[in-house]
């Protein structure tokens, strides 16, 4: 089975309507590498700008609400963002399940809002350090990943983020082994939870991706792309790793 990497990038609550000029060169190196998708996660007020100026490259949010409409004072619908220019949104990310409280059946809701929408979703799992070193990685991220899997889940609109909390921001990875470890345990999750089609599902690595660590991490086994912090933030970081996506 051969799937299409994806490089997807994630400015979480950073940049403003300047930074939006490192889409050109991210956008340029999209067009230079088409056997893989490029993807950009922006704050919600800049994807309506960040569509514009860069029609051709997938542009996202990071989070929506689980619902289509309604009383959801400073929430923000999958139609929503949609109609601004939102191709896909992340759900789930480990930093949204900690500072908001975000429960599997919520990211799944969220996720289900996304294909309603007719968008993509990027579901995010991940263990913690003490559940790492607990020895417990592998039973925490293939439970996520049970609650969490959007019924339908198929890889047209879904693909899955394993994202180790303790490597978010820190400049740590796990080894090449680990990380292939990991992703064959979600591998096989997916196929008993949706059968074949699992593995047409992309499983991205996340978590202190750069340019240097790159080559290894995404060619690791069963590793079919990355969801990059930030080394997004600028051209300059983030060319090299789409270009490593690409093997080149
Ligand atoms: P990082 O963030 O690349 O800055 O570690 C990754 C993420 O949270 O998606």
């Amino acid at each position: 089975m051969t799937r299409r990497k994806l490089v997807a990038g994630n400015w979480k609550m950073n940049g403003d309507r300047a930074a939006l000029a490192e889409l050109d060169g991210i956008a340029a190196a999209a067009a230079a590498h088409p056997a893989i998708d490029v993807a950009i996660a922006l704050p919600a007020t800049l994807i309506a700008a960040g569509a514009e100026r860069v029609p051709a490259l997938a542009i996202g949010a990071q989070d929506v609400h689980a619902a289509d409409k309604g009383a959801f004072t400073g929430c923000i619908s999958a139609n929503m963002a949609k109609e601004a220019g939102a191709r896909f949104s992340i759900v789930g990310h480990s930093e949204r399940r900690a500072d908001q409280k975000e429960s599997d059946v919520l990211v799944k809701a969220k996720a289900e809002a996304l294909h309603r929408a007719g968008m993509q979703a990027i579901v995010c799992v991940g263990e913690t350090l003490e559940q790492r070193d607990a020895g417990e990685a592998e039973r925490v991220v293939t439970q996520q990943l049970e609650g969490s899997l959007p019924d339908g889940a198929a890889a047209d609109w879904c693909a899955i983020a394993y994202e180790p909390v303790w490597a978010i921001g820190t400049g740590r990875t796990p080894t090449i082994e680990d990380v292939a470890a990991m992703h064959g345990a979600i591998r096989a999750k997916l196929r008993d939870l949706v059968g074949e089609g699992g593995d047409a599902i992309r499983l991205l690595y996340g978590g202190s991706v750069t340019a240097e660590n790159a080559p290894a991490l995404l060619h690791a086994s069963d590793v079919d792309g990355a969801l990059v912090g930030g080394a997004s933030l600028t051209a300059a970081k983030f060319v090299p790793i789409v270009a490593a996506a690409a093997g080149n």
